[in-house]
């Protein structure tokens, strides 16, 4: 081939090749404009909700056996429809101590454990920072959950270790080149207010997600999922468990230390905590392991506590294209068609009944759809009910500032989407009442 006509070919593939990428960004340009999420109330679809129990329930004698069997059935829709299957493989978990330390002048006690993970196919570990108050006598409640950069981002202390693992890229997290820094040590302090929590009497416990699955599509080729090659093998499988539920099911694995090896927490009374998609996550955490003492869910929205029927803010199809990896496969069939849901997010609160649970909004927080985060938290109360609790305080949407604790807790915080000091005094009251008691 003469030189001419080969460099005539290349232009042409070039050419070809750019008109491609031009056609794509501008389909994902288009895609990303054509959403425009609901903010009025009067266009919320007509909807109805799936049951949170059949007539059969209804009629047995004896609720909380029936109820059992029910939770049960909802349980593994959710699992195949939405989060996807956890693995039901043999795997072994150690917690090995790594480090601790006084802190807060000598009120506190910081430890460092790594938890491992084994499987047939490899070894997966990750770190767990616990504080607990450091003149307790005997095991204190403690809350567990996850956080967005990095141990270190919660608290100053500098002996805290840096994640390895993949970060988001954002400059005011000390994130260079997808990798945690020094300079993000603390940068998450006002949403763990450490101190408070100790001086409450309670321990405070986190682990970095990225640690337990890398928040990215990839595939779910890293993170706990590779331990795992022959659960739901191939991308393609429906119920294959997305990173929701990998991270679930690390925040077990973190109980499963807790419980086995750090003395001064009570694993019998953690409460697992989140904020927005770590929110969603403590929700399915306290769900799928009935361990955790109860759960909060802070800010969580779509997917989380708010009823996907509403398509309110945003939607199931929004969330799978922005986070395709957050859910199962199955779960696309319900983008722009909620309606076919089996499932929707009252009857997964209800999963947790009869243990506490606490559903957190924030005023101006629309995307998350803060109505329809009280209303799945109100419906789902039904089966609190049933089963011995007091009724739902609460019989129409709040005021922001306003909420009420029960067994089945909700407030509606004002302002913005974030978790901050006015949320976790709450939180505090939560665990004083409702379950150190
Ligand atoms: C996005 C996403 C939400 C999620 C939030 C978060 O806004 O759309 O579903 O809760 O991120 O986790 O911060």
């Amino acid at each position: 081939m003469s030189t001419k006509l080969s460099f005539a070919l290349r232009r042409q593939f070039l050419s070809a090749f750019l008109m491609a990428l031009l056609l794509t960004n501008l389909a994902s340009v288009i895609n990303a404009q054509k959403f425009e999420p609901n903010y009025d109330e009067s266009k919320v679809p007509a909807y109805d909700l799936p049951p949170l129990w059949d007539d059969t329930t209804a009629a047995a004698d004896d609720f909380a056996a029936a109820w059992d069997g029910r939770r049960l059935e909802l349980l593994g829709l959710f699992a195949e429809q939405m989060y996807g299957q956890q693995p039901t493989e043999a795997f072994q978990v150690s917690c090995e101590k790594m480090e601790s330390g006084e802190s807060l002048n000598g009120k506190a006690l910081r430890q460092q454990y790594q938890v491992n993970i084994e499987t047939a196919a490899g070894k997966h570990s990750f770190d767990l920072l616990v504080y607990t108050p450091k003149l307790s006598e005997g095991a204190v409640p403690a809350f567990l959950g996850l956080n967005f950069y990095g141990n270190h981002t919660v608290a100053g202390d500098p002996e805290i270790r840096i994640t390895k693992s993949w970060c988001r890229a954002t400059a005011d997290k000390g994130v260079v080149d997808n990798r945690a820094t020094e300079a993000g040590r603390s940068t998450s302090a006002l949403r763990w207010p450490i101190e408070m929590i100790v001086d409450a009497g309670y321990g405070v416990a986190t682990v970095y997600c990225g640690d337990i699955d890398p928040d990215y599509d990839d595939n779910f080729q890293n993170g706990v999922h590779t331990l795992f090659p022959d659960h739901r093998p191939g991308p393609q499988a429906p119920d294959r468990w997305g990173t929701i539920s990998a991270w679930a099911w690390g925040l077990s694995r973190a109980l499963d230390c807790l419980s086995h090896n750090v003395d001064e927490v009570d694993g019998s009374r953690v409460v697992v905590i989140g904020h927005s998609r770590l929110g969603k996550t403590s929700l399915w955490a306290g769900a799928t392991d009935e361990r955790f003492a109860g759960a909060i869910s802070n800010d969580s929205g779509c997917g989380g506590a708010a009823l996907s029927r509403r398509a309110f803010g945003e939607t199931v199809e929004r969330i799978n294209t922005s986070f395709p990896h957050w859910f199962c496969g199955n779960f696309k069939q319900y983008n722009r068609n909620e309606n076919a849901l089996p499932v929707d997010q009252h009857q997964l609160i209800a999963l947790l009944a009869p243990r506490p649970v606490y559903v957190a909004s924030a005023s101006q927080d629309e995307w998350a759809d803060p109505k329809g985060e009280f209303l799945a938290a109100k419906t789902a109360s039904a089966v609190y009910e049933k089963l011995g609790s007091k009724p739902f305080a609460l019989n129409a949407f709040p005021q922001p500032g306003e909420g009420a604790l029960g067994t089945v807790s909700y407030h509606l915080r004002e302002g913005e989407h974030d978790i901050n000091t006015w949320d976790w005094e709450r939180y505090l009251k939560f665990m004083q009442t409702e379950v150190d008691r």
